[in-house]
This record gives structure tokens, sequence and C-alpha cells, in this order.
């Protein structure tokens, strides 16, 4: 099966964390500032981010009322994806098994105009499990939606239809850990970029990927900017 060219871009501390207080010791700031203009600079057809990092970078939480819409109910399994005609070729991809998030425009709206995230075009990635009424909210705001799975998202079956039916060859997958880990035991991340602020994180932090397989790499690159580290490896197989 065909699939995006995946690039798992990240801020991580000293010791390959990736979520907690250390994001936000001023020693980070820099290490954020490069990571934001890496994902303005690399070629991609958008970003893959988890139910958890959408939440906390663009939803906050919101969630429609359901209760007005209609179920789009299915006969058949698997379940037809839906897909809009304005295809922008630029995307916001969710991996929502349970559809919970809720989107209040089908672009993300980025608080600071960030080109790299600003107007990209949301789509949501499902498992069957899916409140029906949520379908019939996600058609309302014409948000594209794909189904990989019954109970639970196949990546690679979701790479293989965002690459069949959006187009997309080469995708960032920007967290959290535990959608890392995900595409880490699917074998589907071809290329790391991190950018590593000078610190260590607290007992709390998660990994790059949490529950982790062993993967092989070839370190391609590597700087120092103003103290902090920014790497780059591609799998050796690749
Ligand atoms: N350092 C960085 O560069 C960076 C970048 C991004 C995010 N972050 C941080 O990462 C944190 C969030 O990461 P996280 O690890 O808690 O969550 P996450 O990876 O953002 O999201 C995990 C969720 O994704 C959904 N999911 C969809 N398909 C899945 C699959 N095949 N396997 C597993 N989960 C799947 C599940 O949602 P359901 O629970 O609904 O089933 C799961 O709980 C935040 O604190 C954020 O600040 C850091």
């Amino acid at each position: 099966m065909s699939r995006p060219y995946i690039i798992c871009h990240m801020v991580t501390s000293i010791d390959g964390k990736v979520t907690g207080d250390f994001l936000f010791l001023p020693e980070c700031a820099k290490a954020t500032e490069i990571y934001y203009r890496l994902n303005r600079e690399m070629p991609s057809d958008g970003f893959i981010c988890g139910r958890v990092t959408m939440e906390g970078s663009f939803t906050g939480g919101w969630y429609p009322n359901l209760g007005p819409y209609v179920p789009v109910s299915y006969e058949e399994s698997p379940k037809t994806d839906y897909i809009v005609d304005n295809l922008s070729g630029f995307y916001a991809i969710a991996f929502d098994t349970h559809g919970k998030l809720g989107w209040q425009s089908n672009r993300i709206v980025d608080p600071d105009g960030d080109p790299g995230y600003d107007g990209a075009q949301i789509v949501e990635v499902l498992s069957e499990q899916v409140d029906e009424r949520y379908l019939a909210y996600l058609r309302s705001m014409e948000i594209p939606y794909i189904f990989a799975g019954r109970d639970a998202i196949d990546v690679e079956l979701a790479l293989s239809k965002l690459n069949r039916l959006l187009g997309c060859h080469t995708l960032l997958l920007e967290g959290g850990s535990i959608i890392n880990g995900a595409f880490a035991r699917a074998d589907a991340i071809d290329e790391i970029s991190l950018v590593t602020a000078p610190v260590v994180a607290d007992k709390d932090s998660k990994p790059l990927f949490m529950d982790s397989v062993l993967m092989d790499f070839t370190l391609t690159w590597a700087e120092n900017e103003s103290g902090t580290l920014i790497s780059n490896y591609k799998k050796r197989d690749v």
C-alpha cells in the first residue's frame, strides 16, 4: 500500500521527553521558536496530531451539542469516507478514534497566524465506533472524514487513505507521545526531526515514542543554534 512519507517533528528535552513543564521553561523558548520555523520550512502536505494534542493546541476541549444532528447511518461496513470537493492540499489531520474533537471552523485558526498551521484544512481520521451524529456535525461543517478501523485506528490503513483520497505525499507527525508510538509500532516513521532544548524533564513527562519499538536511523545532520540542538535522522532502509 502506498502511504505518505512521514517526518516526526518534535521538541524534546535532553532526556528525550516531549510533554510536561519543561516546555514552558525560558530555556525552552528558543527550541519552540526553531520548531515552528522548521514546521513552516519543511515541505509537506500538512501535519498529523493525536486527539489530545489537537485538543490542547486548537479546540481547547470545546464539543458541539450533538442533539439536533440526524445520525449518518451506514448499512455497510467498512463505512464510507466523506471527502469534500474543495480539497486545499494543506491539511491538519486529527487522529480522533471516537470523534471527541469539536471544531468551530473547517480550517485551523492559529492564534498567531503562523502560516505553518493557519488555514490548514481539517481532516478527521476516525474508527467506526464514532457517534453517527458526530458525522452529521462534521458534514455540516464540511470537514472531511476517513474511517480507518472498526474499534481503533489502523495507522497503515489511515495513511494509505490519506495518500489515495487526499493525495498526501509527505506529512509531518507532530505528536504527542501516544500517537508517535502508534506510528512507530506501525513502522510508519521515515524521518525524525528533533529540536532539543538544554533541559532535563521531570518524572511525569512522556517519551518521544510511548510504548516504543526498536527502530534504526542514521543521523543526517545536526546543528547547534544558540544552545539548542537541531538534529535530523533518516530511517536506514529509506
Ligand atoms: N514536544 C513537542 O514537540 C510536542 C508536540 C505535540 C504535542 N506535545 C504534547 O503532547 C501532549 C499530548 O500527547 P499525548 O501522548 O498525551 O496524546 P496524543 O498523542 O496527542 O493523542 C493521543 C490520542 O490520540 C488518539 N488516537 C488516535 N489514533 C490512535 C492510535 N492508533 N493509537 C493511539 N492513540 C490514537 C487517542 O484518542 P482517544 O483517547 O480519544 O481514543 C489517543 O488517546 C500534550 O501535552 C502536548 O503538549 C508535545
